[in-house]
């Protein structure tokens, strides 16, 4: 079995697959006020869709590692469901959630039970008014309270993802500190050009080295290197340790050229990169009878085209036309 490799060489181990569009929140720097268009339930991919999907990517395409994302997978019902058909599938390969936390009080321990093994959750800020300014939502006791859950159901280590935003810069030192005292793993990542309304500007974007300029008023840092070669955070560790913080620099520092990602949307299409808006429709082979074989070609074809990189600093730039919560991140 051949890896799934582009033009340029890599090659995809790591699967993103998105559940939904739908969110509890609506941060800024990824959905409209409004939210995004509801997609009616029959064009989501369905549990055993995903499943299937699941199969073939650890089977046929060699990806070591799951991803479910969104909008917030949570708000899908069949959650637990999507994560147990999909270990069936794989079994032993780890499965990971990308969440906003909310709802993962109730269902933390059901979903270890289906074989979750790990969780991501977003969270830019333990201001309360600041989170509510950034998400559109007063939530942030929720949010806690599914990072909580997270922890007490052994799905660790509980990784935090915060995006760097000019109004909540100066609570970094803070949630560092709260993260550190739980033993969660920070990191940090520049905001890039996928918010739905369309604002961001190199200039109003946080650098990562700002970031770290905030945090060294509080904290000393020093470069602890990456947990593997290939990933995107650079780890810095904080006092002397054993606590560490990342920073994920996709704009500044970007790591296209070790990019090991495919992406699968909700509604079934392969997704190459973030910033590609040419996709690939798996949804309709699954549900015309397609064969293993067919899956496998037609998502071999589609990362054989994937860009080099986001292109974002290039002349004949565009910004894609899916925002993030409608890939999945
Ligand atoms: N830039 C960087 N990260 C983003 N996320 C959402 N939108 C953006 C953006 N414009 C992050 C969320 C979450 C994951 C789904 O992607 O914070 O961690
Ligand atoms: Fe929802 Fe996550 Fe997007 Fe925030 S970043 S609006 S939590 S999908």
């Amino acid at each position: 079995m051949g890896g799934l490799s582009d033009r340029f060489g890599r090659i995809a181990r790591d699967l993103r697959i998105s559940l939904t569009t739908a969110c509890s929140l609506r941060c800024t720097y990824c959905m409209p006020a409004e939210g995004l268009p509801v997609i009616p339930r029959d064009e989501l991919l369905s549990a055993s869709e995903v499943a299937r999907l699941v199969g073939i990517a650890v089977h046929r395409l060699g990806l070591t590692e799951v991803r479910f994302t969104g909008g917030e997978p949570l708000t899908r019902g069949d959650l637990v469901e999507v994560v147990r058909r999909s270990a069936e599938a794989a079994p032993g390969i780890p499965l990971a959630l990308t969440t906003n936390g909310i709802g993962l009080d109730r269902r933390a321990a059901a979903l270890v039970d289906a074989g979750l093994t790990r969780v991501n959750v977003s969270l830019d800020t333990i201001d309360r008014e600041h989170f509510a300014a950034l998400s559109r939502r007063d939530r942030l006791p929720a949010v806690l309270a599914g990072i909580d859950a997270a922890l007490a159901a052994g799905l660790t280590p509980v990784k935090v993802n915060a995006v760097l935003m000019r109004e909540t810069l100066d609570d970094a030192p803070e949630l560092l500190a709260w993260a550190l005292d739980r033993d969660v793993r920070l990191r940090f990542i520049e905001q890039m050009p996928l918010d739905a309304d369309g604002v961001w500007t190199v200039d109003a974007m946080v650098p990562a080295q700002e970031l770290l300029d905030v945090l060294g008023t509080r904290f000393a840092l020093e470069p602890a290197g990456r947990d593997d070669p290939g990933a995107p955070a650079e780890l810095w560790r904080v006092d002397g340790g054993p606590g560490t913080v990342g920073v994920i620099a996709s704009m500044t520092r970007s790591f296209c050229a070790a990019c090991d990602r495919t992406r699968v949307t909700a509604e079934g299409t392969v997704r190459s990169c973030l910033f590609a808006d040419d996709e690939t429709d798996l949804r309709g082979l699954l549900r015309s009878g397609g064969s293993d074989d067919e899956l496998e070609a037609a998502w071999r074809r589609a990362m054989w085209g994937k860009p080099r990189g986001h292109g974002v600093d290039d002349p004949g730039y565009r910004r894609p036309v899916r925002t993030m919560g409608a890939i999945g991140g």
